[in-house]
């Protein structure tokens, strides 16, 4: 493995991650995505050194209109660590829909986001369809620095432009019974085209859910943008999920549906691999991954290469201050 100079204990051996035979069966096939975590994720990075006509095309893909005006929540100005290089994160993402590697940002260009519809429903007593203007016009955008960590150990600090979930719950009111929230990302068979779709059984679109006083909490969040601009497809535009004190997988990208529950629902990575994906997924360094260690992370700071840093991982990602009073 050429990343580390001195491989951390905790990473997952070359033959760990790449023993499994691909496409042999579901799991198996499941398994060399998300379940191959660090390993698969050191691997895809060999192939990250970019031509500059390939930086070019990246940059083309965020370099979006700037987001104005754009106060910062004070509360949320700045984290114990330094924001990740943009090219970095808008080239190192999991999108499923639109392929099993780390490298999608091409493919997500695909994504249709004109004319982008969400809608709010169930129970609520004001059921709507919001576009992207009326979510721009209806809630006060912001940005918020956030600690962002995958069940994967990588680890980035983000930029997000957008406004507070707890903000849309307000306008839409749920009803009492409303005890869960049900959030639904776009799919289309024809236009996504990540490597499960020939398979058939997976349990597409992938769909994300929260208890509804977790949508309340203070730090659930609706992106609508990242570094001061319009979000980029592969980051899940044109708005998607954001929960810092959970894993990535939680967080949905590009969301078409938002559905009020009186029951808990099925999600996309819980159906599939329950015993490694809980439906409540908060980071938690002293509960490890079936197949890894969760104690530490590979941070992907503020240089352009890659030199990422192990940092110890903090329960809640380091938000327990606002949320750990939700899981007494
Ligand atoms: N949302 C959808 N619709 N499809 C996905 O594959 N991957 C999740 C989450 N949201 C995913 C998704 C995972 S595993 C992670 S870590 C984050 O998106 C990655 O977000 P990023 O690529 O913007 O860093």
């Amino acid at each position: 493995m050429t990343f580390f100079k001195n491989p951390p204990s905790w990473q997952l051996s070359e033959a760990a991650a790449t023993s499994e035979t691909l496409y042999r069966d579901r799991r198996r096939f499941l398994k060399s995505f998300i379940g191959a975590g660090i390993g698969a994720a050191a691997t895809t990075l060999l192939g990250c050194q970019k031509s500059q006509a390939q930086i070019s095309d990246l940059e083309a893909t965020y370099k979006l209109p700037e987001i104005q005006p754009l106060p910062t929540n004070p509360a949320f100005a700045r984290v114990d660590r330094p924001i990740t290089n943009q090219e970095l994160a808008s080239s190192y993402n999991n999108f499923y829909e639109f392929g099993g590697t780390k490298s999608i940002w091409r493919s997500a260009q695909n994504l249709p986001t004109e004319n982008w519809q969400v809608e709010v429903t169930g129970l609520v007593k004001n059921p709507r369809t919001y576009d992207l203007d009326s979510l721009k016009k209806d809630f006060s955008i912001e940005e918020r620095i956030y600690r962002f960590r995958c069940v994967e150990a990588w680890s980035m600090a983000l930029p997000w432009v957008g406004f507070p979930m707890k903000d849309l719950m307000a306008a839409v009111e749920p009803k009492s019974e409303a005890k869960f929230v049900r959030f639904t990302s776009f799919y289309d068979a024809k236009i996504t085209t990540g490597p499960g779709f020939h398979l058939g059984s997976l349990p597409w679109p992938y769909q994300e859910g929260l208890r509804i006083e977790e949508m309340a909490n203070e730090l659930a969040f609706f992106a609508i943008g990242i570094y001061g601009r319009e979000l980029p497809k592969q980051h899940g535009a044109p708005i998607r999920m954001v929960l810092p004190w959970k894993y990535g997988f939680k967080g949905g990208k590009s969301i078409v549906k938002i559905e009020f529950l009186d029951s808990q629902p099925a999600t996309y990575w819980n159906t599939l691999i329950p015993h490694e994906y809980g439906f409540i997924a908060n980071v938690d360094p002293s509960k490890p991954h079936p197949r890894w260690s969760q104690a530490r992370e590979k941070f992907i700071g503020d240089t352009p290469n890659f030199d990422w840093e192990i940092r110890e991982t903090l329960p809640y990602n380091g938000y327990g201050e606002y949320v750990a009073d939700l899981y007494g």
